[in-house]
């Protein structure tokens, strides 16, 4: 299973992740975070982090870009660059993992680069949020639903 991409295709993600993240709205936390997606058929999808001052309804980077991604026809992210230039190496956090690990390809498991200062970190969602629970488990219930009843 490929776990990276070509130097090109990481370096124009993460230009693009940085275009982004120099537009995050942050006037609460100053903690500028963009993201970029590359989904199936190569397109690249941009978000960033958007502040609201009712704290809570903050949305991150990551998933601003998945959501845009969504809206624009794209249901599966083969790859996400994540870049915050204040905090080099900032992972996803725990709700946008979950919200990548939906949209993974069915084939193939989705590539995490971060924007580290010594250049591109590899990983990717399985190893960020191992066992994770996903559409397989709604289906597996559905299935169970028809066999049972
Ligand atoms: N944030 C992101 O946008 N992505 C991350 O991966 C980590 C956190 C945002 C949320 C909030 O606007 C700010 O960073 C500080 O938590």
């Amino acid at each position: 299973m490929t776990t990276t991409l070509s130097g090109e295709l990481t370096e124009t993600l993460l230009a693009a992740a940085r275009t982004a993240a120099q537009n995050a709205y942050i006037p609460y936390s100053a903690f500028p975070v963009g993201a970029a997606i590359l989904t199936e058929d190569g397109s690249i999808v941009s978000g960033c982090n958007v502040e609201i001052a009712s704290y809570g309804l903050t949305v991150c980077a990551e998933r601003n870009a998945v959501f845009s991604a969504v809206a624009a026809g794209h249901k599966q992210v083969r790859a996400v660059a994540v870049s915050a230039p204040l905090a080099p190496g900032t992972t996803p956090c725990g709700a946008c993992r979950q919200v990548l690990n939906e949209f993974k390809p069915v084939d193939a498991d989705l590539v995490v680069i971060l924007d580290e200062k010594a250049g591109p970190r590899f990983t990717t969602i399985a190893a960020l949020l191992p066992d994770a629970f996903g559409p397989v488990d709604i289906d597996r219930a559905e299935e169970e639903r028809r066999r049972s009843g």
